[in-house]
């Protein structure tokens, strides 16, 4: 008799248990942050779409769905307005998509800039319940140009070698290598413009007589924090040795020859 009556009590615990958790709570499942994005320099980019999932009981009151931006709102949305945009990305986040029914958290932002790079939080809550959770998005922008050029100084005893990437997002790193090893005695410079992309040239000299020629040099960049990388190659061509180089040869074909006639 205990026993049933004890089996009674423990359904009915476990009953009022999972009605309690399918009922009283809002919970995100899902949330799509992309973890890069990269601007196109000459094509309309696709739009940058976030999107938040969540699951909430039938009886939850009180609902609102937030997108934040390093703790700023974004974007709200609630059952009796829909969705609405906020903030500095007022203008950027498409309002067409507030329409679509059934996806309150999906935001759609057009032409991205590279200062939309940072945390993105969705929070949802009701009156009985709250849930949030973020993400980091980093926006490259791809450079407008990346060149290397390697010459000879004015003195014919050196070779100037100079690498350039230009309107970059976030910071590149340059680096040249010739030979297989990476040249550590450059100068480096770099700037950030007004509308906050980077540049950075890298110059270095070496000694004509360090090189061979033809000698392939490289320069190669990567963006801080990504997979984004770019490489440049040339070949070093001593012009003024290759015609020497060919008359020694000249010379040694043709004393070869009169070897042979004389023999
Ligand atoms: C946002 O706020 C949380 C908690 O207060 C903090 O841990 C986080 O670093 C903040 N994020 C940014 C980007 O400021
Ligand atoms: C982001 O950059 C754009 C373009 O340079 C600028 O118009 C906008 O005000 C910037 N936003 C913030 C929050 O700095
Ligand atoms: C770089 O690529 C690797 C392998 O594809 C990936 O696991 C990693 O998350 C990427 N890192 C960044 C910062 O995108």
């Amino acid at each position: 008799m205990a026993s049933w009556s004890w089996s009674i009590v423990c359904t009915t615990l476990l009953a009022g248990l999972t009605l309690l958790t399918v009922t009283h709570t809002v919970r995100i499942t899902n949330l799509r942050v992309p973890h890069t994005y990269t601007l196109e320099r000459d094509n309309e980019p696709d739009p940058l779409v976030l999107d938040c999932e969540y699951e909430m009981g039938p009886m939850e009151k009180g609902f609102v769905l937030k997108w934040l931006f390093n703790n700023h709102s974004i974007y709200q949305w609630i059952p009796s307005v829909k969705g609405f945009a906020m903030g500095f990305m007022k203008a950027k986040i498409d309002t067409k998509i507030f329409t679509m029914e059934g996806s309150p958290g999906v935001i759609s932002i057009k032409n991205p800039d590279w200062n939309m790079t940072g945390e993105y939080t969705c929070a949802v809550q009701t009156f009985e319940s709250t849930d949030k959770r973020s993400a980091r998005l980093q926006i490259i922008v791809p450079e407008s140009d990346f060149m290397l050029e390697a010459r000879m100084g004015g003195e014919q005893s050196d070779v100037d070698i100079m690498c350039a990437v230009q309107n970059v997002f976030p910071q590149p790193v340059l680096s040249v290598i010739f030979d297989t090893h990476i040249l550590d005695s450059v100068l480096t410079q770099l700037d950030q413009n007004p509308s906050g992309l980077y540049s950075m040239t890298v110059r270095t000299r070496i000694p004509r007589d360090q090189l061979e020629s033809p000698t392939p040099i490289t320069c190669a960049f990567f963006l801080l924090g990504t997979n984004y990388t770019k490489r440049r190659e040339t070949i070093f061509y001593d012009k003024a040795t290759n015609i020497q180089r060919k008359w020694t040869t000249v010379a040694v074909v043709m004393s070869i020859a009169s070897l042979a006639l004389s023999s």
